[in-house]
């Protein structure tokens, strides 16, 4: 599904990736692990083409958006959903409301949104909150909610970047066993983190990135740092 061959990016003449080749398949749970400021967002980032790249190839379903035009950038986006450490939620808005604004958003019928919207916020476990606002519910139930926006035009990869990053550990697991179903339920997930005991609990291939560079590979393994 995606393929990274020998991909450089760099910021100022220094290099934010270094050299990067790696190969990710459909349905593949992914763990891109590494300390703050080794790359990991510099990478989603140009999975998503909001950044160009200075060097290399990448090609995602044999597509090499290295070269995609602007205009296309919308048919790659479709295809991706991503969440974040920060999870600007709308203050003012229901947890349905907030799925339902970005489906509005992409142009869905009011009748498929009325449909979907409460399927959504099932998957996520929180239909019963679909009324509640932001701040009334936990920081772990608020990205479910920003992870139920993401899954609202159904993506088939789902980058998320340090998701766990403001939560405590009950929470930081309650994300991370939803993202783990999102993964069982046929999405492909990559989860950019530094939170090593994190990746250690579930065992899915974790690629280790340092100072640009992928400096380590494991099938179901262990993290240390
Ligand atoms: N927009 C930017 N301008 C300049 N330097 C950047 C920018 N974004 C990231 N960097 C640099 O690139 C490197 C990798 O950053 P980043 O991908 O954010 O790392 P991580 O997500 O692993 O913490 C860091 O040295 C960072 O300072
Ligand atoms: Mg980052």
């Amino acid at each position: 599904m995606i393929k990274f061959q020998s991909v450089v990016k760099e910021y100022n003449g220094q290099k934010a990736l270094d050299g990067i080749s790696l190969q990710i398949h459909h349905g593949e749970f992914i763990s891109l692990v590494g300390l703050s400021g080794a790359g990991k967002s510099t990478l989603l980032k140009l999975i998503i083409g909001e950044e160009k790249i200075d060097g290399g190839k990448i090609l995602i379903d044999d597509v090499d958006i290295s070269h995609v035009r602007k205009a296309d950038l919308p048919y790659l986006r479709r295809k991706i959903g991503m969440v974040f450490q920060d999870i600007k939620l709308l203050p003012k808005r229901t947890a349905f409301e907030n799925v339902a604004f970005a489906m509005e958003v992409c142009g869905h019928t009011l009748e498929k949104i009325k449909k979907e919207v409460p399927q959504i916020l099932e998957l996520v476990g929180l239909a019963h909150k679909a009324d509640s606002f932001p701040h009334e519910i936990s920081g772990g139930e608020q990205q479910r909610v920003a992870i139920a926006r993401s899954l609202s035009h159904r993506p088939v990869l789902l980058l998320a970047d340090e998701p766990t990053g403001n939560l405590d550990e009950v929470n930081a697991m309650e994300v991370l066993d939803l993202l783990l179903k999102i993964n069982e339920l046929g999405t492909t997930v990559i989860l950019a983190t530094h939170a090593s005991d994190l990746v250690n609990k579930i065992k899915k291939r974790v690629i280790t990135i340092e100072e640009g560079k992928i400096t380590m590979e494991q099938e179901k393994g262990k993290y240390k740092l």
